[in-house]
C-alpha cells in the first residue's frame, strides 16, 4: 500500500471507534518521498489530515500535503510563543503542489516530531488522565517512562515543539498525554503508530478500571433518578419547544435530544452540578459544548410550569454569566461576543437537550458532552477533575484562528435552522415541498400516512440530521399529538408547518355518498385543523412566531363541476388560513395558504382516479389532461410539483414577513379562481 493508502486507512480505523476520538477530533500524519515533478528527485513530503472533517470518513482530499524540510525549517524562523498564530500562515509556503486540504493548526506537531507516523487523538480514558488533578503523577505511575506529560498549551507551534522535545530526550517514549487535551502517539511504521495510539488509550482505560472508585460521580440522588421511558420521552418532547426558545435568544438554533444511559447516569448522581459548573476541558469538546452547560436544579418530578419558570432564571442568569466571562477575559483584540446562549442543557431525570446552529452542529455539541461526562468519570474515579482554566478557555473559544474558521463558513441557507413539518410529503406536492424546504436548509418530518412513502422521501432527501419520516393520519387527534411531539424530539422544536396531506373524489351531489363527505373533510377541514392546533401549541410556547401553510386549491374559491365534498372541505380549509391568521398573528404565527391547479405530473391524486373522473368531467383523454390544464390557463403553462414548492419557499423564507392571511394561485392564471 502506498504512504497515503496506509495513512487514509490507518485514519479510518482510528475514526471508526469512538473510544479513540470523538467526532472530527484528532488528526493523523505519515512522513515519506515522493517525486518532485519539478526537479524529477524525490522529495520529503508530509501528508497530515487537513483542518475539519473526521478521521472515520478521511479521504486522500481530506489530506494536507507539505514539503517536509520547509516545514522543519520554520523551527529557525520561529518568533517565539506570543506570535506562534503567523505560522499558520507560514504553512501555505510549505505546501507541497496546491498541498490539498488546509492545514490545521496541529500540523506543526506532525512535522516536527521526528517519527515517521504521527496520531493525535481525544480519546475519553486519554483526556481522563489528562484532566485529572494530578495527571503528571499518574501518568508516570501509568505509563512509567514511555509515554511523558505534556503540559496544558495551546494547540500551536509551540505546542509542536514541546512534543518534539520529549521525543528527542526519551528514546523511550512512545507517545505523550497532553495535559487538559488528548494524546499523542507516534512510531517507525504505520502499524507501529496505531498500535501505540491504541496501547496507550486501552492501559489508560485498564488504568482507571482497576484504579478507579466504583461511584466516581457520588451517590444516586433519588429525586434526579430517570423518570419511566414514555414519561421522560414526552416530558423531553414537552420540553424541548420551550428550551429551544429560550436557546434561541440571541440566535435560532437545532435542538437536539438524548436520553441514554450514561447521560441520566450522570444527572441522577450527587456530583454532577459541582462537575457540570466546571465545564469540559479538550478544545474541541468546549468549542461545541460551550464552556459549561445550563443545568436545572429541580427533582425530575417538578411541576411542568415550575420547570419552565425556574428555566427561565436560570437562562437569564447564564446569559450574564457568559456575558461575564467575555468581559473578565476579552481583550482589545478580541473578536465580539457571539451568543450567550448555552449550547447544552441538562435536565436530570429526563436528559441533555443540545442545540446549535444546524442539527449535526447540535447533535455533535449532545455527543462532544457525552464524550466529557466519560473523561470526567474517568478523572473523578482516580482523582479530581481539573479542567484547563477559563482563560485557557477564552484564548481558545475567542482565537483568532477560530474566528477565521467560523469566518470562512458558507453563509446561512434562507431556512437555516428552521423545523418543518410537511403533510402528505411522501408523495406528489409534498414531497415537492419537504425537497425544497431541506434544499433551503430546513430540517424536515416528512408526515404521510404511509410510512414507507414516508421513509423514501426522508432517505432521497438525505440522513437524519435533515430529513426524518414521520408516519401519521392526520385525521386522528392522538396520532397527530404524537407526529408533533416526533418532530420536536428529532429537531428540537418546529417552525414551519405545511398542510398538505389530501385526497379526491369528483362526484355529482346525488351520488356523493356520506363516505365520500366524510373522508374529505376528515383529511382536508379535520385534518389541517388538527395539524395546525397540536402545532399551534408548540409555535406558542416556544415563542419563535412560526408558519402555516396550506395547500388549498383553486377548488377552494373556483364552483368546479361535480366536486361537492372536495371543493366544501378546500373552502373549508381556505377559511381556516384567515380564521387562524387572525388568531395567531399576536404570537407572530403567520398562516397562508397556497392555491394550485392542474398539478398532473407526480400527483398519486390524479393517478389514483381523480385524473380519470376530472379526464371524464372535461371531456378529454386522461393522458391529455396536463396539456388541458395548460391550455385553460392564461399563461399557457402545466403546473408541476416544483412550482408549488416554490410558492410555499416565498411564502416562508423571510421576505413576506409582513404577510399573513393571504392565499397565493398557482395555477398559471385561471380568472376563474382570481381571488376578489
Ligand atoms: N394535484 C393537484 O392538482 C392539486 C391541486 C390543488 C390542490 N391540491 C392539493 O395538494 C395536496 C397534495 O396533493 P397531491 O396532488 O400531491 O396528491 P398525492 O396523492 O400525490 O399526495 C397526497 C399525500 O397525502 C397523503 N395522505 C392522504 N391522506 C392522508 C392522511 N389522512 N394522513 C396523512 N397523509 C395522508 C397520501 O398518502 C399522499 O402521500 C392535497 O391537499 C391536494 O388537495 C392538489
Amino acid at each position: 500500500m502506498s504512504t497515503v493508502d496506509d495513512l487514509v486507512a490507518r485514519s479510518r480505523r482510528l475514526g471508526a471507534d469512538p473510544r479513540n476520538t470523538n467526532y472530527a477530533g484528532g488528526n493523523t500524519s505519515a512522513k515519506g518521498q515522493a517525486i518532485d515533478p519539478v526537479t524529477g528527485y524525490p522529495v520529503d513530503l508530509l501528508w497530515v489530515k487537513g483542518s475539519g472533517g473526521d478521521l472515520g470518513t478521511l479521504a486522500p482530499a481530506g489530506l494536507a500535503v507539505l514539503r517536509l524540510d520547509r516545514l522543519r525549517a520554520l523551527a529557525d524562523s520561529y518568533p517565539g510563543v506570543e506570535r506562534e498564530d503567523e505560522m499558520v500562515g507560514a504553512f501555505d509556503y510549505c505546501l507541497h503542489g496546491r498541498g490539498g486540504a488546509a492545514p490545521s493548526i496541529d500540523t506543526a506537531m506532525h512535522g516536527l516530531v521526528d517519527a515517521a507516523h504521527v496520531d493525535h487523538l481525544h480519546p475519553d480514558a486519554g483526556i481522563a488522565l489528562a484532566t485529572a488533578a494530578d495527571g503528571p503523577v499518574l501518568t508516570r505511575e501509568c505509563f512509567g517512562e514511555r509515554v511523558e506529560w505534556v503540559p496544558w498549551r495551546r494547540p500551536g507551534f509551540q505546542l509542536g515543539l514541546d512534543i518534539a522535545g520529549v521525543r528527542q530526550r526519551n528514546p523511550a517514549a512512545i507517545g505523550v498525554i497532553l495535559g487538559g487535551h488528548g494524546i499523542t502517539a507516534w512510531g517507525a511504521t504505520s502499524d507501529e503508530c496505531e498500535s501505540r495510539s491504541l496501547t496507550i488509550i486501552r492501559t489508560a482505560q485498564e488504568f482507571i478500571d482497576a484504579r478507579g472508585r466504583a461511584d466516581p460521580f457520588g451517590a444516586a440522588v433519588p429525586e434526579w433518578a430517570p423518570l419511566p421511558g414514555p414519561q421522560r420521552r414526552a416530558r423531553a418532547a414537552a420540553l424541548a419547544p420551550f428550551l429551544r426558545g429560550l436557546v434561541s435568544t440571541t440566535a435560532r438554533q437545532v435542538g437536539h435530544y438524548t436520553g441514554s444511559a450514561p447521560v441520566l447516569d450522570f444527572l441522577a448522581r450527587a456530583e454532577h452540578p459541582r462537575l457540570a459548573a466546571l465545564g469540559t476541558s479538550c478544545p474541541d469538546h468546549f468549542l461545541r459544548t460551550k464552556v459549561r452547560p445550563l443545568v436545572l436544579d429541580l427533582p425530575a418530578a417538578a411541576d411542568p410550569d415550575a420547570v419552565e419558570a425556574r428555566l427561565v432564571e436560570l437562562h437569564a442568569a447564564y446569559r450574564a454569566e457568559y456575558a461575564a466571562y467575555y468581559a473578565r477575559h476579552a481583550t482589545a483584540g478580541s473578536p465580539r461576543m457571539r451568543g450567550a446562549d448555552p449550547a447544552v442543557v441538562l435536565v436530570p431525570g429526563i436528559g441533555m437537550f443540545s442545540f446549535g446552529r444546524d442539527k449535526q452542529t447540535a447533535r455533535v455539541a449532545g455527543e462532544f458532552y457525552v464524550n466529557a461526562i466519560n473523561a470526567m468519570r474517568g478523572a473523578e474515579a482516580v482523582s479530581r477533575y481539573a479542567p484547563i482554566d477559563e482563560s485557557e478557555k477564552f484564548r481558545i473559544e475567542y482565537w483568532a484562528l477560530e474566528e477565521a474558521k467560523l469566518g470562512r463558513l458558507p453563509a446561512p441557507k434562507p431556512l437555516a435552522a428552521r423545523v418543518a413539518l410537511v403533510t402528505g410529503a411522501g408523495s406528489g406536492i409534498g414531497r415537492a415541498i419537504a425537497h425544497r424546504l431541506a434544499a433551503e436548509g430546513a430540517c424536515v418530518a416528512v408526515a404521510d400516512r404511509d410510512s414507507e412513502a414516508a421513509g423514501r422521501v426522508a432517505a432521497e432527501i438525505g440522513n437524519a440530521d435533515v430529513a426524518v419520516p414521520v408516519e401519521v393520519d392526520v385525521t386522528g387527534e392522538a396520532a397527530v399529538a404524537a407526529a408533533v411531539e416526533a418532530t420536536c424530539l428529532a429537531f428540537g422544536g418546529l417552525d414551519l408547518v405545511v398542510n398538505n396531506a389530501g385526497l379526491s373524489v369528483s362526484k355529482p351531489l346525488t351520488e356523493t355518498s356520506t363516505v365520500d363527505w366524510d373522508r374529505q373533510h376528515g383529511v382536508l377541514a379535520r385534518g389541517s385543523f388538527l395539524v395546525s392546533r397540536e402545532s399551534a401549541k408548540v409555535l406558542i410556547r416556544q415563542r419563535l412566531g412560526g408558519d402555516l401553510v396550506y395547500i388549498c386549491s383553486k377548488n377552494a374559491v373556483f364552483a368546479g363541476p361535480d366536486n361537492i365534498a372536495y371543493g366544501a372541505a378546500k373552502a373549508d380549509q381556505a377559511h381556516q388560513v384567515r380564521l387562524l391568521a387572525a388568531e395567531l398573528g399576536e404570537y407572530g404565527i403567520r398562516v397562508n395558504g397556497v392555491n394550485p391547479d392542474g398539478v398532473v405530473r407526480g400527483s398519486g391524486i390524479f393517478a389514483g382516479g381523480w385524473g380519470a373522473q376530472r379526464a371524464a368531467v372535461y371531456g378529454v383523454p386522461e393522458e391529455e389532461l396536463g396539456a388541458y390544464y395548460a391550455r385553460r390557463t392564461l399563461l399557457k403553462l402545466e403546473v408541476l410539483p416544483e412550482h408549488v414548492a416554490n410558492a410555499v419557499f416565498v411564502l416562508t423564507a423571510g421576505e413576506l414577513s409582513h404577510t399573513t392571511g393571504v392565499h397565493l394561485p398557482v395555477d398559471a392564471g385561471v380568472p376563474a379562481a382570481f381571488l376578489r
